[in-house]
């Protein structure tokens, strides 16, 4: 069964009908919201949106362990995580779409093992390619089924929020080789790894980075790019093995 994580500007897929709704208790507390369950062609998926049914999640917040467990206790062996993200490299303009290939993790203070040692045995996993490169072909598939063009690969750099970036920190991400910037891609990917489910990122570019462009960065355009992006990341979504 296949997982979607709705990020900002997806809280649901149009076009796929939700059949029921489960809550799941987790050792880890609940996940972000109720997993809700559709169907799609006889074919079950579940959706779980990342900063809850009401948005109301920051990213600091998540509770990425309660998530990711949830979906694999409901059976999902593949997951995709939709993330809104800031474009730092020149072919990385709002309004595209990224599959990413690689991540800088910059994050702090977040619960990003099922290894901690108390819960598990300490363990290490290999993190190399830290996306399933089976479901980014898929992904990449789905979006020529679909004629939505996608960037194919892309280092996405993953920070703290809920603040934006400075200028000087977009900087040194670039120096860094970070193509696209968002708060929520790690330790999603991690968790998805050490659960052995197979993950991969939709990656929607809602605006440049601090400093790409000229004005500064405004949320309400972001908002608007979202709304329109979201309709293609849909297309893609819609033409994907659910199974
Ligand atoms: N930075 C971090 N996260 C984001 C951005 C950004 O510019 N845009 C959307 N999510």
């Amino acid at each position: 069964m296949l997982g979607v994580i709705g990020g900002t500007g997806l809280d649901r897929i149009p076009g796929l009908s939700i059949q029921r709704q489960e809550h799941i208790a987790t050792p880890f507390g609940a996940p972000s919201a109720p997993l809700a369950f559709g169907e799609r062609g006889g074919e079950l998926f579940v959706f779980l949106p990342r900063h809850g049914g009401d948005h109301r999640i920051p990213p600091h917040r998540i509770n990425f362990r309660a998530n990711i467990w949830a979906l694999k206790e409901s059976g999902v062996k593949r997951v995709i995580g939709v993330a809104a993200v800031g474009g730092i490299s020149h072919n990385m303009q709002p309004g595209s779409i990224v599959i990413p290939d690689q991540i800088i993790d910059y994050t702090y203070g977040r619960e990003h093992s099922f290894f901690d040692g108390d819960f598990r045995p300490v363990d290490h996993i290999e993190f190399g390619t830290p996306y399933c490169e089976q479901l980014r072909g898929e992904l990449i598939d789905a979006a020529t089924l679909a004629g939505v063009e996608v960037v194919t690969e892309g280092c996405y750099g993953a920070t703290q929020g809920p603040r934006l970036e400075t200028i000087a920190e977009i900087r040194k991400m670039q120096r860094d080789g970070a193509d696209l910037v968002g708060m929520t891609g790690m330790p999603e990917a991690a968790l998805a790894k050490e659960a052995g489910i197979c993950y991969a990122c939709c990656a929607v570019v809602a605006n440049w980075a601090a400093g790409m462009d000229a004005e500064p960065i405004s949320l309400e355009a972001i908002g608007q790019q979202l709304d329109i992006s979201m309709e293609s990341v849909c297309q893609i979504l819609m033409r994907m093995d659910m199974r």
